[in-house]
């Protein structure tokens, strides 16, 4: 999809259809709904009064040879209340556009922006825009895809700022185009995504926006006695890795250096404490973390902000089999502590383990993980917002206010030492489980152990990696939850 900003009037566009979007308080003209000629707006205000047209959030009136406008096709998207209104909404306003668009044929749309919002809203709109014409069909013989949109353009009749407003533009595609990516990642199905093969992808992926790489082999893994990481892999005949990818801009100061580390499950079957069949399928989205930070390196290596970053993600499969650990054994990770496996399906959090202490070791003053860590997390949030975990008050609340910004929803979770007894070992230095009750804490908390010191943030994306539904703006499956908050994140770290 191409995407490009016209100085035009409304009335004279010319592409097939033109969309706009207003508030149900006047759905007449309220919103970019004003910019229409008068003309136009007289036919949706008998649209209103025979109560077709609402202004209900994501509803979608389509008007065909629209009076006073060169557009053969004018798209009205309800934005529901006006006084709820946030900036993230224009992203799913323009998206919303695009899915009902795009599943009648048309290909090339007009979305009418209005002054006000400034870049932040022709951004979130480019982002919107982008995503929602992502479909996770790849292996569908007749697929959505052959449905696409050609071209997005938007319009203003003067943008008060042109630089600033195309340079908007071009990093909501950016983002787009990144979290489009960890989508598609996600996406794939385990026996198309190994260690080996996620690693060629995050090898490809460097090569192409310039990114510094670097992989450890099992050798290299066993060397530095990764032994909590290695004891998740060695059940499975595929090999595990661990992928460092370095971003670094030569005018951002020493410090901080953020590690993003990133579970690289890239299926969990859950080894020989082995999953109910149901939903096991499911289980080959246990990389989205890695995928996540895959997604914000590539983001940030064409979006250049002022910042050091080194990704690290450690890949694995968790299967059974008779080279698999078991449930009793005592492993030591990379930084020393002894672990008993309580159950090898809380894999995530030993593989965790060491990868935060190799990003420490590696100079990371500042940790932040995305993992697909817990069930419990879902049963407290549900689908619709990550878990945050951490003891970095500050850091916390930069993430929590990065995802406002983005509409990527977030809630902070506690951690508390009276958490630690729950996952003590009366034979090792930890527990790999905490038991059933406060899951999603005490696995957490299990994680921070590894960080020590260093500020450190962890995001439970269990249940936001993935939407079983398709919205009126996004296609059902994976989401790129939290691509867009951890790249704006690392956009506004002098704020
Ligand atoms: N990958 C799972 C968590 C998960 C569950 C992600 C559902 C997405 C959807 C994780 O490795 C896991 O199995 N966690 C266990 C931990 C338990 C054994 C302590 C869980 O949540 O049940
Ligand atoms: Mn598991
Ligand atoms: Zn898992």
């Amino acid at each position: 999809m191409k995407i490009e900003l016209q100085h035009e009037l409304a009335a004279k566009v010319s592409l097939a259809a033109l969309a706009v979007y207003s508030f149900e308080e006047d759905p007449v003209s309220s919103g970019t709904a004003a910019l229409l000629p008068s003309e136009t707006r007289k036919l949706l205000g008998e649209l209103k009064d025979s109560g077709e047209m609402t202004g209900k959030a994501y509803e979608c009136t389509l008007i065909h040879q629209p009076a006073g406008m060169a557009a053969r096709k004018l798209l009205v998207v309800g934005a529901g209340k006006g006084e709820k209104f946030k900036p993230f909404q224009y992203g799913r306003l323009a998206g919303a556009a695009v899915r009902f668009l795009r599943a009648r044929g048309v290909r090339q749309m007009a979305w009418l922006v209005d002054k006000e919002g400034g870049p932040t809203a022709i951004q979130r709109a480019a982002e919107g825009a982008v995503m929602a014409d992502y479909d996770a069909d790849r292996y569908r013989t007749e697929r959505e895809a052959e449905r696409r949109m050609d071209l997005v353009a938007f319009v203003c009749e003067n943008a008060p700022a042109p630089e600033a407003w195309t340079l908007a533009l071009q990093q909501g595609l950016k983002i787009a185009e990144a979290a489009n990516f960890t989508r598609s990642l996600v996406n794939e199905p385990s026996n198309r995504m190994t260690p080996t093969l996620l690693a060629q992808q995050a090898r490809e992926m460097a090569a192409r926006v310039g990114l510094e790489y670097e992989e450890l082999g099992a050798e290299e893994i066993r060397r530095l006695k990764m032994g909590a990481l290695w004891a998740v892999a060695q059940g499975s005949d595929e090999p595990p890795r661990v992928l460092v990818l370095r971003y670094n801009s030569p005018d951002a100061p020493e410090s901080p250096v953020i590690g993003l580390v990133g579970k690289g499950i890239t299926f969990d079957s859950g080894g020989i404490s082995i999953k109910p069949s149901q939903d096991m399928h499911e289980m080959k989205t246990d990389m989205a973390g890695g995928a996540t930070m895959l997604g914000v390196m590539q983001a940030i290596a064409q979006i250049k902000p002022r910042a050091r970053v080194i990704a690290v993600i450690p890949a694995a499969e968790n299967m059974p089999s008779g080279k698999a650990y078991r449930p009793g054994d005592v492993i030591t990770s990379m930084s020393g502590k002894t672990i008993e496996v309580l159950n090898t399906d809380a894999e995530g959090r030993l593989a965790l383990a060491d990868a935060l202490a190799y990003a420490k070791q590696l100079g990371c003053t500042v940790l932040i993980d995305a993992a697909t860590l817990t069930g419990a997390v879902m049963v407290a949030l549900g689908n619709i917002t990550t878990g945050v975990f951490g003891r970095h008050q500050e850091w916390i609340d930069r993430i929590v206010a990065s995802g406002s910004e983005t509409g990527e929803r977030m809630w902070q979770l506690p951690v508390d030492d009276d958490y630690r007894e729950l996952y003590k070992s009366s034979i090792a230095d930890l527990a790999n489980t905490g038991g059933r009750y406060g899951g999603a804490i005490t696995a957490a908390m299990f994680v921070g152990e590894f960080a020590g010191n260093t500020p450190w943030v962890h995001l439970d994306i269990a249940g936001t990696r993935w939407s079983n539904e398709e919205k009126p703006y996004l296609a059902k499956g994976p989401t790129g939850v939290p691509v867009r908050t951890l790249v704006h994140l690392l956009m506004h770290l002098a704020d």
